[in-house]
Formats: C-alpha cells, sequence, structure tokens
C-alpha cells in the first residue's frame, strides 16, 4: 500500500505524532512519582497497546518490568461482550507486585474491567490502569482509571496501534477513517 492511500483512508486526525508524545510524557512523570521507591511491572494489552507500551516505557526514568497479555472478547462484531478470553497469560507472578495495566483504547469499559477483576485475583499489590484513550460517551460500567491520555468522542479511531481490519496499526498518530473504507 502506497503512503498515499493511507492518507486517502484518513478523514482527520485527531491526535499528532508531537501531541501523543508529549501527553506520554507527562503520564510518565505522573507514573515516576506515584510509584517512586516501589517496583512497578507494566502490563500491556496486546496487539493495541504496543506503540503506548514502547513509548511509555522509554519515557519512564524509574525501573519497569514489562509483561505481555492477549485477551479478546466474545460475542459477535464490533462490541465488546464482557466475556473475555485469555489468548496470552502473563509469564510474571503477580503476588505482591504493583501492576500497570496498559491499555490503547477503553470503550465500553467491559474488557478492562474484567481484566483488572482478574489480576486482582492474583494476589498483587496494587493494579491500576493507564489508557491512551478513553471514549467516556461509551462507558458501561464504572471503571476507575488512573491515568488517561485523551477523552475522545464516541468515534472509530485507528493508528497507534488502533486497526481496522489489522490495518493502520503503524500511524505514528490517531485519526478517524474516512466512511468509504468501513461502508
Ligand atoms: P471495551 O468496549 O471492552 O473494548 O472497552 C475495548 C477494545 O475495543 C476495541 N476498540 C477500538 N479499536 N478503534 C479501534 O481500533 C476504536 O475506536 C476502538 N474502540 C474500541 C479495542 O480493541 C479495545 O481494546
Ligand atoms: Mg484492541
Amino acid at each position: 500500500m502506497e503512503t498515499s492511500d493511507v492518507q486517502a483512508d484518513l478523514k482527520h486526525v485527531l491526535y499528532s505524532r508531537e501531541q501523543i508524545q508529549q501527553r506520554i510524557a507527562e503520564l510518565a512523570a505522573d507514573i515516576d512519582k506515584d510509584y517512586e521507591g516501589r517496583e512497578l511491572l507494566i502490563v500491556g494489552v496486546l496487539k493495541g497497546a504496543v506503540m503506548v507500551m514502547a513509548d511509555l516505557a522509554r519515557a519512564l526514568h524509574s525501573h519497569v518490568k514489562m509483561d505481555w497479555m492477549a485477551v479478546s472478547s466474545y460475542g459477535s462484531g464490533t462490541q465488546s461482550s464482557g466475556v473475555v478470553r485469555i489468548l496470552k497469560d502473563l509469564e510474571t507472578d503477580l503476588m505482591g507486585k504493583h501492576v500497570l495495566i496498559v491499555e490503547d483504547i477503553i470503550d465500553s469499559g467491559l474488557t478492562l474491567s474484567w481484566l483488572k477483576t482478574n489480576l486482582l485475583s492474583r494476589g498483587p499489590a496494587t493494579v491500576e490502569i493507564c489508557t491512551l484513550l478513553r471514549k467516556p460517551a461509551a462507558a458501561k460500567v464504572d471503571l476507575d482509571v488512573k491515568y488517561v491520555g485523551f477523552d475522545i468522542p464516541n468515534e472509530f479511531v485507528v493508528g497507534y496501534g488502533l486497526d481496522f481490519a489489522e490495518k493502520y496499526r503503524n500511524l505514528d498518530f490517531v485519526g478517524t477513517l474516512a466512511p468509504h473504507v468501513y461502508e
């Protein structure tokens, strides 16, 4: 695919590379401060959180360990059902650990709500959530999210880890899709 084709698929840029990097630096500073003197395990949720994890981890000044999970929401279509299946589990024993789940986006919140409960059952000291994007209008559960990059309108977005049919994950910005792509 040519670069020009990618450009033609996008309606507009929501957050540029610079805006994302700036916000991630701010979140990293907050996280460094909040976890000072404690060892932190950051858990990236595959595949969407790959970009946020990579940039957040490099923006942090404290020692962190990194692990990954892959989950999939049961149910049809693009709607999250809240019933989650673990496709790849952590390699780390969470007993006594300070855990920070890193996500690309929170939509209904059902996936993260399930994941937080699941991780809490493993005996960690704390479990918090960091997400680059959140859609407040789509929330179906009351979920306490400690670190939020940007609250966005209830629109489908791609880029910076987020995909439409596995495409656009590699973009270094977040944008909305032109209707001709999904209609
Ligand atoms: P819930 O509804 O459980 O779902 O919070 C979160 C998951 O839904 C996907 N999702 C999106 N993916 N653009 C995407 O590329 C979007 O606008 C979007 N909204 C939700 C995503 O996989 C996320 O982990
Ligand atoms: Mg995802």
